[in-house]
């Protein structure tokens, strides 16, 4: 997002809206919309859905905030932050591995990440074809199958998706990115909502069952690894661990609230998510769809809506543009701290760097796609080449580098300057600490250690 002008802009308010929108550009994304519904359909819903809410505010939403503190002390990229940061603070250099795992993780989810935002591209053309016109269930999911077999048109919206996000990146993202984000938003949001009336009104019956399979507690879905996708994913869907949320802190005014602007931005990405759930399983149990078909989910539900609502093909060409927008506003997010990193160590230009790490990243998400065809059978530990770049990422770095940013908010910094800037009256404070130096830590390490048997 246009983080240069919001450096310079003097005035609070607009300073604050860019910001907000830079931040939940970043955080609302694919995360929400494609990976969060087929999640929750393979975890067994509702034990994964209110876990995965917990972790957002009790967890999520203390480390966005710790982040961007940070980052607005160091005033520069991750890694550096980091680095000056623990020195002023008095304490070792090497704080900055949780800057330098953060941005080898950036690498590594945008390649396939890219794969997924190519997806959505291709289904806006699929869209303005009228493939979708009448389909049922059965349809869309050949439709899918086919589309995932064909190496060659993955390949090229990999390459398309993956273009754009390098374009953006190594022009500086512009005013017009900016402006676009804040009609995409809203009209994601509107879109949704359209989408959950649709189900409402075409499913009956499936669309109780839905919010039963989302939300009434059942626990005994509830295991290891449930727990540990949960918080891996409140981290994935917050960008959290990868130092992206601790670069936009550094340009953040001493006046903005950090955690009034937290809770803004953690309520607008659950309600984004949970909207997507709601939208998507009533059709999901209406079809006879398994629930736990993995990352096409949304690919072979949310078609059948716009296949047989009124206005369908234009709402789904909207809507397939909308979701690819939103990964857009992401994706820059995952491609900016690799690239600033290669800028600074190398001294390349900014479009050299650009072009070198792009051209990595979509070699790797090749890789990712070949994963879903052709190398089916390669596997690492049980899981194809999609699957174990996903679980390295949330299920180990990001928990790991979260890890290290909330042990060193808690038990490297001075509490007190902490407390004045996050404006907390002493008991607010020590719920603060409480949170930050006992539960989350803990939490975490038992959840990895918990979870990583499974
Ligand atoms: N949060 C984004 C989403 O939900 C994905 C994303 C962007 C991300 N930047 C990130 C995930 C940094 C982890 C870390 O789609």
């Amino acid at each position: 997002m246009s983080t240069g002008t919001m450096k310079k802009s003097h005035s609070q308010w607009s300073s604050r809206m860019g910001f907000m929108l830079a931040a939940a550009g970043s955080a609302v994304g694919l995360g929400n919309i494609w990976k969060f519904p087929y999640m929750a359909g393979q975890m067994g819903g509702s034990a994964f859905v209110l876990t995965y809410l917990l972790f957002m505010f009790i967890i999520g939403m203390p480390i966005l905030v710790l982040e961007w503190l940070i980052g607005r002390r160091g005033q520069k990229n991750p890694i550096h932050t980091m680095e000056d940061v623990a020195v002023s603070e008095g304490h070792s250099k090497s704080w900055r591995w949780v800057g330098i795992i953060g941005v080898l993780g950036s690498f590594l989810i945008l390649s396939f990440y890219s794969v997924i935002g190519g997806w959505a591209t291709d289904y806006i053309v699929l869209a303005a074809k009228g493939t979708f016109e009448g389909v049922n269930g059965k349809t869309t999911a050949l439709i899918f199958d086919n589309f995932k077999a064909d190496v060659g048109s993955l390949l090229t919206w990999h390459t398309v998706f993956m273009f754009a996000t390098a374009f953006i990146v190594a022009l500086g993202v512009g005013a017009g990115l900016e402006r676009g984000c804040k009609l995409m938003m809203p009209g994601l949001g509107i879109l949704l909502l359209v989408l959950v009336g649709y189900a409402i009104y075409a499913s009956g019956h499936a669309f109780y069952k839905a919010c039963d399979f989302l939300f009434t507690p059942n626990w005994s879905a509830l295991n290891g690894t449930a727990i540990l996708a949960a918080l891996g994913h409140a981290f994935f869907s917050l960008s959290l661990g990868m130092g992206i949320m601790m670069a936009y802190g550094s340009y953040l005014g001493k006046d903005v609230d950090l955690l009034s602007t937290a809770r803004t931005v953690v309520i607008l990405d659950v309600v984004v998510a949970v909207l997507s759930g709601i939208a998507i399983f009533p059709l999901v149990f209406a079809n006879g769809l398994e629930p736990a078909a993995g990352p096409g989910l949304i690919f072979v539900t949310l078609p059948i809506a716009f296949g047989n609502m009124i206005g369908g093909t234009v709402l789904g060409i909207l809507f397939f543009i909308f979701l690819t927008f939103a990964a857009l506003t992401s994706s820059i997010s995952l491609l900016e701290p690799t690239v600033e990193l290669l800028e600074e160590k190398t001294h390349m230009g900014r479009k050299t760097a650009t072009i070198v790490i792009s051209i990595l990243i979509w070699a790797l998400g090749i890789a990712c796609i070949l994963s879903f065809n052709k190398w089916a059978d390669v596997k690492f530990f049980d899981k194809n080449i999609f699957d174990s770049l996903d679980y390295l990422t949330s299920k180990i770095m990001l928990p790991i580098t979260g890890l290290g940013t909330v042990i060193f908010g808690a038990y490297m910094m001075k509490q007190k300057r902490i407390q004045e800037e996050l404006n907390l009256t002493n008991f607010w404070f020590k719920i603060w600490r409480v949170l930050t130096s006992i539960v989350i830590p803990i939490a975490i390490v038992a959840i990895l250690v918990f979870g990583l048997q499974h």
